[in-house]
């Protein structure tokens, strides 16, 4: 499929203009020189330009028009404590004059710092759950019940913003970085990025698909190292974003490539690894990553260039997708 049929189908479905598109691809030279090769990018998604950026300002696009096209006065969503996709939700709900309720999994902490601090500034409804992932959506639902005999219009919102409808931002990115990438005349053999939720992998994915691209999409899991079940779901978010643009070839479990080494400890557990990644990218580029999921996925690219796994000539574009108002929270782990 031409990338034009690709775009006027996403172009047919309902979206807000929040984030400030396109984001800036950028070359790394320095890190790239230090590495001693591949030819290294980045997608400066963490620039989309709301409430500190990232990743989720692109789904939030798609999510918020559907749930106004539906009627709703007030979102319910869900994420860890220091979530990124309750913070930028939180102010895009704010922007649209809407109100907002996080469930969010976690105890409440002491101090209120990086997101959390923004969603309370943001005016958030925070709720604090002592549960997992899987219990978070009939939680959500028990809040929007409540929010229902109270005369409310609640819509939930999916963790991360990882269904169908949220994921068809990260299409939108590909078709805008492969546009980024004619452009500048350049190649991309391989694309770099986190995934936790999966919208994002899937989005991209589904893209390439359709295009019919070269490129390789390697998404770092910065959950866990065991991910079939995240495959799983981004397989299944895919052929959600199949039925919405009407495409008619299908992603499976082999086109999603989906890297655990990386995880270690798990969610939310800096490794050295990335605050060493962490430090390399500032002192070399001046870019900030973050210490829950860019870090993680930068200390796997670099694993992966030590090991050889890129031919020198190859561009590799790593999708910064924010997170960094994370980093104050991780101060006494990121200063040794
Ligand atoms: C900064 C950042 N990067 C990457 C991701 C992963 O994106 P996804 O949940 O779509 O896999 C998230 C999601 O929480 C995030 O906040």
């Amino acid at each position: 499929m031409e990338s034009a049929d690709l775009q006027k189908r996403i172009d047919k479905l309902p979206r807000i203009k929040i984030a400030k598109l396109p984001t800036p691809l950028e070359e790394m030279p320095r890190l790239s020189k230090l590495l001693g090769g591949p030819k290294l990018w980045i997608k400066r998604d963490d620039l989309t330009g709301m409430a500190f950026g990232g990743n989720k300002e692109r789904k939030t696009e798609f999510v918020m028009a559907d749930a106004i096209q539906k009627g709703a006065d007030v979102l319910i969503t869900t994420g860890a404590v220091q979530s990124n996709h309750a913070r930028v939700t939180a102010a895009a709900a704010r922007k649209l004059g809407l109100n907002l309720v996080l469930v969010l999994r976690g105890k409440e902490p002491r101090e209120y710092n990086g997101n959390l601090l923004l969603d309370s500034l943001l005016g958030a409804d925070i709720r604090f759950v002592q549960m997992d992932a899987q219990q978070a959506l009939p939680a959500m639902e028990k809040v929007a019940e409540e929010l229902k005999n109270e005369g409310h219009k609640p819509y939930i919102v999916p963790g991360g913003a990882s269904y169908p409808t949220g994921a068809v931002g990260y299409v939108n990115a590909m078709l805008e970085l492969v546009s980024q990438a004619e452009e500048a005349k350049l190649n991309i053999n391989y694309i770099v990025h986190a995934s936790g939720s999966g919208g994002t992998q899937a989005g991209l994915v589904s893209a390439n698909k359709a295009l019919k691209t070269e490129i390789e999409v390697l998404g770092m899991f910065i959950k866990a190292r065991a991910n079939q079940l995240l495959t799983e779901k981004i397989v299944q978010i895919a052929n959600g974003i199949a039925r919405l643009l009407d495409l008619k070839e299908n992603v499976n479990q082999k086109d999603v490539v989906l890297i655990g080494d990386y995880a270690g400890e798990g969610y939310g557990v800096l490794t050295s690894e990335a605050a060493e990644a962490i430090k390399l990218v500032a002192q070399t580029e001046g870019i900030l990553l973050d210490p829950v999921y860019t870090g993680k996925a930068m200390a796997g690219l670099i694993d992966l260039i030590k090991q050889g796994h890129f031919k020198k000539d190859d561009n590799v574009v790593f999708v910064h997708t924010g997170g960094t108002p994370a980093l104050f929270v991780y101060k006494n782990q990121l200063i040794t």
